[in-house]
């Protein structure tokens, strides 16, 4: 059971399209260690994938195998309360709430709103406007202190502060305001066709992204294939600021082979782009195989899976409904009658 004392952590990955390396290095990997100090909630959030258009029967397999990918990665439901979103209808209802204070001014000027609103320029739903106040929702309604996200989502929980700080002003102290936890190890591998942008999955240059469902052939072409920067030469394994592409390979590796930069610089001294590539093909494919292999394992556990689901949605139900009644005294609503 939650020990009271402990800091709440929530965060969420949404199950659309393959999750890539990094999405594993930047987020999933990073999540395991605050597992041993915090109350964690860890979500698989179907509901913000609506937000595009999605093949229903794909949606579904994607959920699962999210699911079990996040046990694969080392999630251990034994300590962390892992659930699928729509398991826990409070979200959207506290949502609905939390749009009647989040002005149609701040959601427009959302980063991302924008961005997804140039690439699904048929389809600027709202619920893409919506996206960042479901996320404040999801946040809020566990009384979270602490956020893990990408640097691509901190925009949404100062968003989520925001919302939790004017509720509480007009209603009187309801919500914890929670922080950003935005760690530096992997938050930023970039695509491998173009260092100056993310690793991202809904690249459609499939060279650019490794996912962690590539077998082992396609990790070593993509990395083979794998841009590099112009110089070579004996030091041409290097990490700098000039050297863009070729530190994103060595953040790659070092995260997968467990070295610091000096030692992996000093490995490929007098080394060519070649070997180099082949290395940290060996050594990604030596931190994915055993996640597959995991997650395949649970996939064909259903009775298993199903039990972590009913239970973490159980948990994370306790905690929404003590928020949501809290949230609806406040603002006024007449509690059902029982
Ligand atoms: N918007 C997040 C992303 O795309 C996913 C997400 C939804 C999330 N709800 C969240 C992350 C709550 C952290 C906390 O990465």
């Amino acid at each position: 059971m939650a020990d009271e004392a402990k800091k709440r952590v929530f965060s969420g990955i949404q199950p659309t399209g393959k999750i890539t390396l990094g999405n594993y290095l930047g987020a999933i990997r990073n999540w395991l260690p605050l597992q041993q100090q915090y109350d964690c909630l860890f979500c698989v959030v179907d509901l913000h994938s609506l937000t595009v258009a999605q093949v229903p029967a794909e949606l579904r397999k994607n959920t699962l195998d999210l699911v079990a990918l996040y046990i694969a990665c080392g999630i251990d439901p034994a300590k962390s309360n892992l659930f699928i979103q729509s398991h826990v209808h409070e979200h959207t209802e506290l949502a609905w709430i939390l749009d009647t204070v989040a002005y149609v001014g701040e959601l427009n000027r959302m980063t991302q709103f924008k961005d997804k609103s140039r690439r699904h320029a048929d389809n600027i739903n709202m619920g893409l406007m919506n996206y960042p106040v479901l996320m404040a929702s999801d946040i809020l309604l566990y009384q979270t202190d602490l956020v893990p996200v990408g640097k691509d989502q901190v925009q949404h929980v100062e968003l989520t502060r925001d919302l939790a700080e004017r509720f509480n002003a007009r209603y009187s102290d309801t919500f914890v305001v929670p922080q950003c936890l935005v760690s530096k190890a992997g938050s930023s591998i970039k695509s491998l066709q173009d260092p100056s942008a993310k690793m991202s999955k809904s690249d459609p240059n499939e060279n650019a992204v490794i996912t962690l469902s590539d077998d082992a052939d396609a990790i070593r072409r993509k990395l083979r294939r794998a841009v590099t920067d112009s110089d070579s030469g004996p030091n041409c394994v290097r990490h700098g600021e000039d050297k863009a592409a070729v530190s994103n390979l060595l953040n790659i590796y070092t995260l997968c082979a467990g070295v610091s930069i000096d030692e992996a610089e000093r490995k490929f001294e007098g080394k060519g782009y070649g070997v180099f590539k082949d290395a940290v093909a060996d050594a990604v494919i030596s931190v994915v195989q055993p996640i597959q292999a995991e997650q395949k394992r649970l996939l064909a556990d259903k009775a298993y899976l199903e039990c972590v689901l009913r239970q973490g949605a159980e948990n994370a139900t306790h905690i929404a409904q003590k928020t949501l009644s809290k949230v609806y005294r406040k603002v006024g609503l007449i509690p059902k009658i029982r």
